[in-house]
Order: C-alpha cells, then sequence, then structure tokens
C-alpha cells in the first residue's frame, strides 16, 4: 500500500476528517503534520459525533499508531482534555499516539497573545480561532519557543518559561496592557504534562523512516487546508503552518520521494471561516441555504462559516501545487435541492480575466466570479452506494469539477456517515482508498 497526503483543496471544513476516517483501514499510521487545535475534524461514530481538534481522528481505528509531528504546535490542556474524551469512547491513546519531540508547546500567553493582537487590528482582524496558533508559531521563528522536548526536564522548562516571560512583558509594556499569566502555576503544569507523556515522545522523523521501510503505509494527515497555508494561501488572510503537502516534509521529517501519492479533500461547493478574500461568497439566501443544509458552524469556535459556489480556480490552484492526483468530493448532498448549480470557472477583475490566484490579496478582494451553470438533480443521493445509483446530473456535475481541476474524483461524500460515500472504481486512485 503506498503512504498517501490528505490535503485540503480550499480554506479548510473541506471534511477531512470523515476522508480520513473512512480510508485509514488501508494504513497502519496516521501521521499530522501541522497546526494545532485551532482545526476541527468532525467525525461520526454509530451516530456519536466527536470534535478531534489535535489527535488524528485514526486513533478511532484499533491498531493504527497516530503521530503528532514536529510541525504542530501542541496545547497540554487540549491535548489531555481531548486524550479524555476519546478515552471515555474505549479507545487506547496512550497506547496508540505518539508525539514529536520537536513539536512545539502552545503556552497560556500564546492564547493572551493572539485575542491582544486581534483585538489591536480592529475591522483589519484576520478572524483567528483565538487559540494561540501564530504567537506560538511566531516564538518557533523567533527561536524562543518551547519544544516538546523541553517539557521533559523541569530545569530546561524554567529556563524556557523565563525567557518567554520576559518577552511577553515587554511586549505587553509596549502595549500599554497588563498581563495576568500565573507562571509558576504553568511551569508545575507542564512538568506534570512532560511526566505524563514522555512514555510516548519520541523522534518522529526516525520512527517513521523505519515503519516504512518495515513496510507499514504512512497516510499524512494534514489540518487546514491550501488557501490557509502561510505561503501559499491568501496571505495574509492565512494560518501560520504549512498546510500543503509541503508540510509533511518540514512537520514529519519524511522526503518527498516517500510520498507515493496526494489526495486533495474538496467540497462541491466553497466555505470560509475567518476573514479575507472569498470570490464566490454569497451573501443572500442561496448562501444561507448551503449553510443551513451543510451545518456551516465552525467544529472549532462555532462561527458561522461564508458560504459560496464551487470555485475551480481554487481547486486547480490547490491541485497543482500539491500534485493532487485525486479529489475526494465532499457534501455532494448539500446541492441535492438545487435547479442549477453555478461552477466559477474564471474571474474578472476590472477588465481582464484571470484564471489564477493573484498574490495582492486587494486584487483578490476585487474579483469577481465567472460562472458556467450546471443542471441540479433535485433528487436525494445520500442512498447512494454505487457510482452507477448518482443521477445523471449529479455525476455530470462531478465530472465538470474533475475536468476543471485536471484530476480524477474516485470519492464523493453524500453524507456525515462513512457509509455515505461512493467510490468510482473505474478511477486509478480508488485503489489507495481500499486495503
Ligand atoms: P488561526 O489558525 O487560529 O491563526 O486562524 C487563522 C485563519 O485560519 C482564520 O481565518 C481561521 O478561521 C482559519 N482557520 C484556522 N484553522 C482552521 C480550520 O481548521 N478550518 C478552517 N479555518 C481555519
Amino acid at each position: 500500500m503506498p503512504n498517501i497526503a490528505i490535503i485540503g483543496g480550499q480554506w479548510g471544513d473541506e471534511g477531512k476528517g470523515k476522508i480520513v476516517d473512512l480510508i485509514t483501514p488501508a494504513f497502519e499510521i496516521v501521521a499530522r503534520f501541522n497546526g494545532g487545535h485551532n482545526a476541527g475534524h468532525t467525525v461520526i461514530r454509530a451516530g456519536t459525533k466527536l470534535v478531534l481538534h489535535l489527535i488524528p481522528s485514526g486513533i478511532l481505528h484499533d491498531g493504527v499508531l497516530c503521530v503528532l509531528g514536529h510541525g504542530l504546535v501542541i496545547d497540554p490542556a487540549a491535548l489531555d482534555a481531548e486524550s479524555r474524551e476519546v478515552e471515555a469512547l474505549g479507545f487506547d491513546v496512550a497506547a496508540n499516539l505518539v508525539i514529536s519531540d520537536r513539536a512545539h508547546v502552545l503556552l497560556p500567553h500564546h492564547r493572551a497573545l493572539d485575542l491582544m493582537s486581534e483585538e489591536r487590528k480592529g475591522s483589519a482582524r484576520l478572524g483567528t480561532t483565538g487559540r494561540g496558533i501564530g504567537p506560538c508559531y511566531e516564538d518557533k521563528a523567533a527561536r524562543r519557543g518551547m519544544r516538546i522536548s523541553d517539557v521533559l526536564l523541569r530545569d530546561r522548562i524554567d529556563a524556557k518559561l523565563a525567557a518567554l516571560r520576559e518577552h511577553f512583558e515587554a511586549l505587553c509594556r509596549g502595549h500599554g496592557v497588563s498581563s495576568d499569566i500565573d507562571w509558576s502555576k504553568t511551569a508545575d503544569d507542564l512538568e506534570g504534562f512532560g511526566a505524563r507523556i514522555a512514555p510516548r515522545v519520541r523522534d518522529i522523523a526516525a520512527l517513521l523512516h523505519r515503519q516504512m521501510t518495515d513496510g507499514y503505509a504512512v497516510l499524512f494527515e494534514g489540518a487546514q487546508a491550501t488557501l490557509l497555508d502561510l505561503d501559499h494561501g491568501t496571505y495574509p488572510f492565512v494560518t501560520s503552518s504549512s498546510a500543503g503537502v509541503g508540510g509533511v516534509v518540514t512537520g514529519l521529517g519524511v522526503p518527498p520521494s516517500k510520498i507515493d501519492g496526494v489526495l486533495g479533500i474538496v467540497k462541491a461547493y466553497t466555505t470560509r471561516v475567518g476573514t479575507g478574500p472569498l470570490p464566490t461568497e454569497l451573501k443572500d439566501e442561496a448562501g444561507e441555504g448551503l449553510r443551513e443544509r451543510g451545518g456551516e458552524y465552525g467544529a472549532t469556535t462555532g462561527r458561522p462559516r461564508r458560504c459560496g459556489w464551487f470555485d475551480a480556480v481554487v481547486a486547480r490552484y490547490s491541485a497543482r501545487l500539491n500534485g493532487f492526483e485525486g479529489i475526494a468530493l465532499t457534501k455532494l448532498d448539500v446541492l441535492d435541492t438545487l435547479e442549477e448549480i453555478p461552477i466559477c470557472v474564471g474571474y474578472r477583475y476590472r477588465n481582464t480575466r484571470l484564471d489564477d490566484i493573484p498574490a495582492d490579496v486587494t486584487i483578490y478582494e476585487e474579483c469577481k466570479p465567472i460562472y458556467e451553470n450546471m443542471k441540479g438533480w433535485k433528487t436525494p443521493t445520500s442512498h447512494a452506494r454505487e457510482w452507477r445509483e448518482l443521477p445523471q446530473e449529479a455525476r455530470d456535475y462531478i465530472r465538470k469539477i474533475g475536468d476543471l481541476v485536471g484530476v480524477e474524483v474516485p470519492l464523493v461524500s453524500i453524507g456525515p456517515d462513512r457509509d455515505e460515500s461512493v467510490i468510482d472504481e473505474s478511477t486509478r486512485t480508488a485503489g489507495w482508498l481500499r486495503r
């Protein structure tokens, strides 16, 4: 079985959690490479809804090893709480989750900084999840950050916290705000956390190398998505990590030659939370309809997601950048009631046509979508289990998206349950999805 990377092709919330959960039986290891508890992967199991923020959904499969790579920022309290939740459902987190010794630790002052920064920006705020993700990556880039290997030693915790505190308090003074971080409690909490996770801390790059050499297949799981990638997304309205396929290499220490294939996850329409350009956004009842039928409210913050039609420029950009060989198209059933379904095939910027995403976000904000209309199928699809059970118009819509993006569509999701999925067995990449 090849090693496959799963990458979000839009602005996140494409339904990666469900797809990872669905195809995990084809892999021995699920390794997450970026982000923190800003992610929210919703998985429905036997009618029970579970939202995972840090732990890969592979944890819900016996015998699958889950890995948190060094590209992550890990909030100890969030990891502890989530571990307890998953364990309460009967899954063995202690036995099946390992953590990179090089991952960074997200601390209470990161959260305070995130909120301060958003408040200061006012209407120019990014709409972050407020979890401290950006400031933690800032400390990492500034080479002040605390890593998982540091929390294993009390004197290292104290030394790192002292430096971080000095920097944080200087910032607070500069902005004329007071800080109420309890640093000595933070140090004690970190010591306890370090003791709890010590048996599960590993050199992840070495571990993955050994496992792949022994023939075990790895699913590389990305959080967030390509248009939120720090380098390739709609900067500055992005997250602070490498959410595209490059993150596999940097965030897990896996060489590119070990990535055998890349599967893009793309929603049948487009959503975004937070601020930043979204050319196909619908601010009318059509957008409201997508939001209500699709349950488009943030899994992490509960914020209503901004909704719009499928944007082929975005999906094509992601496919090129990540080398998608197939895309899993999710939430097709949300379109079941529509008479007509527009697809954005390009943009109009003033008097010019654009077929790619401009670097300048102010230009992107001004881009207007050029639509082609597809006929709706106006019939429920969630019961379909075979490709031929999908209505002809739905298959036309899927084919059109595949053609515009330039990749095949091996899987379509038509509901939140694992069963509510259809695989196109005639595609080459369908072979990636089943053992
Ligand atoms: P941050 O990652 O909390 O710094 O937020 C930066 C931007 O990324 C904001 O627009 C967030 O709404 C967005 N974002 C972060 N994580 C996710 C996610 O898992 N899904 C969708 N958007 C996200």
